[in-house]
């Protein structure tokens, strides 16, 4: 893929060169596009060095070749990172008073910016309104991590990291350029609950998490705003999302029930336990020597899916569950799921079948989505990226009507 990385003058563009590498390194041919600043913090001959091709900055460079166009047009992704308080403003309006706006105003492919700056900076209205902006037009403009900042202090506005702003790049291409669900709040539950026993002994389940943070990764490229609430994630939350990491269902409950009030699409696709030890003793269990096995009581969970579906505080919100089936003598995996599509009165239900080996921790998934009738609207098999896709285009039409 042609790719152009716009590099602006903040002190994360030492990053942007392991961005570079992963890129490269993965085939991509990229075309660097540092602003003059970016060159005080990291020279011309890295870049050139690391992409292999020639880098400069101005418009009046190289003119013959007219590269404030042909670059542009001729890119398959556009990734600025980091983008700068300055350069989101540049970009917002329009300049192009360098190579980099200039190319942003030629490009037709998806771009993705990745901004840092200091807190105050990124909070700041002009910033925020440039933000939006930016947006509503289609760029992807990834949310900055927060944690150290270039000196001692911290806050939201640092770099996220290499490898998370390349795979949400690499997303966003995936979807097309599709920003079907811009303006849309979805929050997410991903993993499997842990319901504790002891401080050191739970009861869990066998759920990695990956199908859904490849939902909030996919909405996340096709514009959606994305909370994510991760129970015992095995994988990296994507760059950009809001998380709320949780362990236990009474955990997961209260932080679904909280963002689910500003959402517009609620989807539960963690695997959250079904039952919990009746009593959580506060010291490790001790074993007996006489031998005596403690007893396990266990009390139900509430079922938060049903719960969200029956108390909806936006109007117009969307709710979606996961019913991960095995068939059994009572009936195949789909009977189960349609029973169960009518029992939890969510508006869509995916359902997939589960074993080990099968769905679980796996990267392939095939999932069915039944509305709350039980009637099948869509379907997919594939990776989880490609699920999540099929499940989004079910629900952006939804949301559309
Ligand atoms: O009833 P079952 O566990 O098969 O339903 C699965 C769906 O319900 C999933 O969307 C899961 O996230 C949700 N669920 C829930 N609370 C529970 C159990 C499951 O929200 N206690």
């Amino acid at each position: 893929m042609r790719i152009v990385l716009g590099v602006a003058g903040g002190i994360a563009a030492y990053k942007a060169a392991l961005i570079l590498r992963l890129l490269t390194e993965s085939g991509h041919d990229v075309r660097v596009v540092p602003t003059r600043a970016a060159l005080e913090f990291v020279g011309r001959a890295t870049w050139e060095a690391l992409s292999g091709h020639p880098v400069s900055t101005e418009v009046f460079e190289d003119v013959a070749d007219v590269p404030h166009v042909r670059l542009g047009r001729e890119a398959e992704l556009v990734i600025v990172a980091p983008a700068t308080a300055d350069l989101l403003a540049r970009a917002t309006h329009g300049r192009a008073d360098d190579l980099l706006t200039a190319t942003l105003l030629t490009a037709t492919c998806p771009v993705v910016m990745a901004p840092a700056m200091h807190t105050e900076m990124w909070q700041h209205a002009a910033t925020r309104a440039n933000v939006a902006t930016l947006r509503e037009r289609g760029v992807l403009v990834i949310e900055p991590d927060s944690g150290r900042l270039t000196g001692a202090d911290t806050g939201p506005g640092r770099l996220p990291e290499p490898e998370a702003i390349v795979a949400a790049a690499l997303a966003a291409v995936h979807t097309g350029g599709r920003r079907d669900l811009t303006g849309l709040r979805v929050t997410i539950s991903a993993g499997g609950t842990r319901e504790p026993l002891d401080p050191v002994r739970f009861l869990g389940n066998r759920s990695s998490g990956k199908q859904g943070v490849a939902l909030a990764r996919t909405a996340l490229a096709r514009g959606a705003e994305v909370t994510l609430v991760g129970a015992n994630l095995t994988v990296p939350a994507p760059a950009g999302v809001a998380l709320v990491s949780v362990e236990s269902t009474a955990e997961l409950r209260e932080a679904m029930h909280t963002a689910a009030q500003r959402a517009d699409v609620v989807v539960m696709a963690a695997a959250v336990a079904d039952f919990r030890p009746a009593a959580h003793a506060s010291h490790k269990i001790k074993k007996q020597p006489d031998g005596t096995v403690p007893p396990l009581e266990l009390v139900q969970n509430p079922d938060i899916l049903a719960e969200l579906a029956a108390t909806r505080s936006v109007p117009g919100q969307l709710v979606l569950g996961f019913a991960a089936e095995t068939g059994d003598e009572h009936g195949d995996v789909l009977d189960h799921g349609r029973a169960k599509a009518l029992r939890k009165g969510a508006d869509l239900l995916a359902v997939n079948q589960v074993g080990v080996g099968v769905g679980f921790g796996t990267a392939e998934n095939t999932v069915t989505l039944l509305d709350g009738s039980g009637i099948e609207v869509g379907g997919a098999s594939g990776s989880k990226d490609t699920v999540a896709h099929a499940i989004w285009d079910v629900v952006a039409d939804r949301m559309a009507q």
